[in-house]
């Protein structure tokens, strides 16, 4: 079965062909990071206008890298929720009208279930149940994957994402936007213990839950201090300790989840899973526990569509299409 899937939830317009679900036949991707990029962050008018742009072009790349022509396709799929909702609207009006023009069923898919399903692609042996970090530019969570489209959420953040905190601290410390790779590729030159950050806790809750808000003020005040006294800021050190907090919080709480459910196989999804602390935490920690670990490439851990593909076509075999009164939403439970 060939699903042509459309992902707009955030900065980057994608469309891609996708083979039952494990095999990307084309993946287009256009980064809108330069339109964003002088603002500091996504704003989220130019993010919707640039889709409506560059959609059309790319599904039409899709096909074409895909080798196939608009009559193979047999379904279309779209990220329908969450995201910004300007931008979500694009991807999911573009899909209704190609399933309504070609005649095909229409297939929403959760975008956190896409990051999930990214494994799909990237480890053909990797079934359900598993557990899966989520960890994205505007979502952390920590969720039971009991089968392909059988999710229970046993923790996220009760404020900032992940990838937010990677962003804005960024931003303070003048490394541009997005702030993860910058904030990456600057903590191998650092010393992770330079400086002494909060471990983000969230005191009488759920033991799963994370929080990143006060972590993000800690660098936020650290940059601040540095600029009014006239101190140098230790940028590098400033960035490993940061990568190594984030990295211990996120770690943690997933390897104490896959202890107490008894789960062997743990995998992690999203842009922030590109973090190459985050990235050598999880191997050594599973290792030592004796878990299997799967992690995506890189080119699979941010935004893309061929993951919602993957994810579109578990979804079509649970019997879950959308009619044309689909709409898009910035926010819904996985
Ligand atoms: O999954 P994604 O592309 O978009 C969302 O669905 O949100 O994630 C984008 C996020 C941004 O916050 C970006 O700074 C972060 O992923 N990111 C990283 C790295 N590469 C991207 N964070 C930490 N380390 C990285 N190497």
């Amino acid at each position: 079965m060939k699903i042509l899937a459309v992902e707009s939830s955030c900065d980057e317009t994608a469309v891609a062909v996708v083979e039952d679900g494990r095999k990307a036949l084309s993946d287009e991707i256009f980064s809108q990071v330069a339109l964003h990029e002088i603002y500091g962050g996504v704003v989220p008018e130019i993010a919707a206008r640039s889709h409506l742009e560059v959609v059309t072009l790319l599904a039409d790349r899709a096909l074409e890298k895909a080798g196939i022509g608009r009559g193979d396709i047999d379904a279309v799929a779209c990220t329908y929720a969450p995201g910004l909702i300007g931008a979500v609207l694009v991807g999911v009006n573009f899909a209704k009208s190609a399933a309504l023009a070609l005649g095909v069923p229409l297939i929403p898919v959760h975008h956190i279930r896409g990051h999930i399903a990214a494994n799909y692609l990237a480890f053909p042996e990797l079934e359900p149940p598993f557990l899966c970090l989520a960890i994205s530019g505007g979502n952390t969570m920590l969720a039971d994957v009991r089968g392909y489209t059988d999710m229970h959420v046993l923790g996220r953040t009760r404020d900032d994402a992940a990838g937010e905190c990677f962003d804005k601290s960024a931003r303070v410390m003048g490394l541009g936007y997005p702030g993860g790779k910058p904030i990456d590729d600057l903590s191998k030159q650092g010393d992770d213990h330079a400086y002494d950050l909060p471990r983000p806790a969230v005191n009488g809750s759920n033991p799963y839950d994370m929080s990143f808000s006060g972590l993000k003020t800690a660098v936020v005040n650290i940059a601040h201090h540095a600029e009014q006294t006239g101190e140098s800021l230790d940028k590098a050190g400033l960035a490993a300790s940061l990568c190594r907090a984030v990295s211990e919080s996120l770690v943690s709480r997933t390897m104490a989840a896959a202890a107490e459910l008894g789960y062997d196989h743990i995998a992690v999804a999203g842009g922030v899973a590109a973090n190459s602390r985050i990235r050598a935490d999880f191997e050594a920690a599973c290792q030592k526990a004796g878990k299997k670990l799967f992690v995506p490439p890189l080119r699979l851990c941010g935004d893309n569509a061929a993951m919602i593909g993957a994810q579109g076509y578990y979804e079509f075999l649970a019997g879950h299409t959308a009619g044309s009164d689909l709409n898009a939403y910035a926010t819904r439970a996985i």
